[in-house]
């Protein structure tokens, strides 16, 4: 007789304080799994149901989108759902988190050419509905253009989901630290360790801009709901801090545990600080 072992997929809905673990260490609802490509799947498909579901009742989704090598897979998933599952973005509008200043959006190594490369190049989404910030607008210009992308989401009604990845530094978008939980889309100047992190994309340190625009911390708590995903040991300090530290703009991710619905999506790579006290182990 053939036995067919079916595994459960895993839930990461959000639970709140104090419903996930008995002993609760951790101050945000985590999940680590064994394999990072299943945690991108089950992300993928919870961004999926939100677009139905907003399709559904005739309303836009409105997505923060996040750049870097954490969110490719779960791009990948959802264009996969385009092409063979009929999953439509007409209904979805998307507001990406940063981009760096200044930077053209042909050149290779904007968040810009990342997203098309990766998302937007192979699903139906309206051009119009997808806003990068502009890494071209000319220094004077820019106080003007991060008022207007904070009043275009807000103009949507505010994001419904922000996904995101978490820098070394604990930067959220390019939220480094040092950041006031109160800003807004502005311009930063990156931290020394984000550029030396990111110049292994360029062909040297020099050639990563020395600053971005990001979306400010209070736009991304504004955000209905969060998940950030983070894989690979080189994140595992930084996850820990997220979960266990001290609430404080020196580390602008622990923020995060004052949001009411925000989940962390951890390998066991990046989680190998927490398991000892993890709610939800998907093993
Ligand atoms: C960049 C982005 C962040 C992202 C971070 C992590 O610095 N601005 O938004 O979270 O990279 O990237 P990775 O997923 O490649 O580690």
């Amino acid at each position: 007789m053939k036995t067919s072992i079916v595994k459960k997929k895993t839930d990461i809905s959000h639970k709140p304080i104090g419903q996930f673990e008995e002993t609760r260490f951790e101050k945000i609802h985590n999940v680590i799994f064994s394999d990072s490509n299943e945690a991108s799947i089950r992300v993928a498909e919870e961004i999926a149901e939100l677009i139905r579901k907003k399709q559904n009742q005739n309303r836009t989704c409105v997505l923060g989108l996040a750049t870097g090598s954490s969110p490719i897979r779960v791009y990948e998933e959802l264009v996969r759902m385009h092409n063979e599952e009929g999953l439509s973005f007409q209904n979805v509008v998307t507001f990406n988190l940063d981009e760096y200043l200044p930077m053209e959006k042909s050149n290779i190594q904007s968040y810009h050419y990342f997203m098309h490369e990766h998302l937007f190049n192979h699903i139906d989404i309206d051009p119009e509905n997808v806003h990068i910030p502009d890494g071209t607008v000319s220094p004077d210009e820019t106080v003007a253009y991060c008022i207007d992308y904070e009043k275009k989401i807000k103009d949507f009604g505010g994001l419904d989901f922000q996904l995101l990845g978490i820098g070394r530094t604990g930067h959220i978008g390019f939220n480094e630290p040092g950041n006031p939980f109160e800003s807004r889309t502005h311009v930063v100047k990156l931290h020394r360790e984000t550029r030396e992190v990111n110049a292994r994309f360029f062909d040297s340190l020099e050639e990563v801009p020395e600053y971005s625009m990001t979306m400010g911390i209070k736009t991304i708590m504004r955000s209905k709901r969060i998940l950030l995903l983070a894989t690979g040991e080189k994140k595992c300090e930084a996850i820990r801090k997220t979960l266990y530290g001290p609430i404080t703009p020196d580390f602008p991710a622990s923020v995060l545990q004052l949001h009411p619905d925000c989940r962390i999506l951890v390998d066991k790579a990046a989680g190998q600080l927490l398991e000892m006290n993890s709610g939800t182990m998907a093993v």
